[in-house]
């Protein structure tokens, strides 16, 4: 049973509903997991599509991006001053040094599991290395704001907070967003804004948060490819994203990893 709120927000009330997003979010992870020994200098960002392609295959269970308003690859693998929607290539080999975010949507049995995170290709350079770390805190404590009765400003209030604290800029060009049975549903969840403002949110909403957080400027462009965004002065981006479930007290993060590899280093 589900039904929409005064925003347009769908209240999931059924405890199926819950256990469909958590399977869903499990296998979106495993692949995150999965992929991550392979990522390495000198390997294609195709391969690596194909990998968790092969991944999701033998889970049963389909990407949900192949055919998204024609989007032509499994995953998104966005490198260095890419922001999001990154195509993976036969022609783009990682380089040492590279800093990737790997976006991996599936859906299993109807339902939409949404999860990215940032990858090294090598060894980052310090600078890089803290761009991935403060935009797992945005995340983390962007997620910790999420209870009935908050607003979805607080989330972005404390994620811009703290990306502002280092200097960095947060993307408002992308959003967050509802998901379960659709993929992009409401609300729009930004990654900026007020505390205090927006939709509140409620027991049984689902919803992605994923910043994606600047070095330098938030101003984004779209490549010719009519998907890729990258930052308009080329400096780097990194970006971490979970699917969340409301609860009474907070939130149930439906795409943890079930080896504890949220963030990088992943083999140390
Ligand atoms: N997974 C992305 C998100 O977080 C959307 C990718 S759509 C695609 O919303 F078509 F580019 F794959
Ligand atoms: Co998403
Ligand atoms: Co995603």
């Amino acid at each position: 049973m589900s039904n929409r709120n005064k925003d347009g927000i769908v209240i999931h009330t059924d405890k199926k509903d819950f256990e469909g997003m958590r399977k869903a979010g499990q296998i979106a992870a495993e692949c995150l997991d999965f992929i991550a020994p392979y990522v390495k200098p000198g390997v294609t960002t195709e391969y690596l599509d194909d990998l968790c392609a092969g991944f999701i295959k033998e889970k049963g269970v389909v990407s949900a991006c192949i055919g998204y308003h024609g989007y032509p690859k499994y995953t998104c693998i966005s490198i260095n001053h890419e922001i999001c929607h990154g195509i993976p290539s036969p022609e783009r080999k990682l380089l040492d040094g590279e800093i990737l975010n790997i976006d991996v949507t599936v859906i299993a049995d109807g339902w939409h599991g949404d999860t990215s995170r940032m990858y090294y290709a090598g060894k980052p350079s310090v600078k890089a290395k803290r761009l991935c770390d403060v935009t797992y805190e945005c995340l983390m404590r962007g997620i910790e704001a999420v209870k009935p009765g908050a607003y979805f400003g607080d989330i972005g209030a404390v994620i811009e907070e703290i990306a502002h604290h280092y200097g960095y800029s947060v993307v408002d060009m992308f959003c967050g967003h509802g998901l379960g049975k659709v993929f992009h549903d409401e609300p729009n969840v930004m990654h900026c804004g007020k505390k205090g403002t927006g939709p509140r949110i409620e027991e049984g909403m689902f919803f992605t948060i994923e910043p994606m957080i600047n070095f330098g400027k938030k101003e984004a462009t779209i490549l010719a490819n009519e998907w890729t965004a990258v930052t308009k002065d080329r400096s780097l981006s990194a970006q971490f994203e979970h699917s969340l479930g409301v609860t009474s007290t907070g939130a149930e993060i439906f795409t943890l990893s079930p080896k504890g590899m949220d963030k990088p280093p992943y083999n140390e």
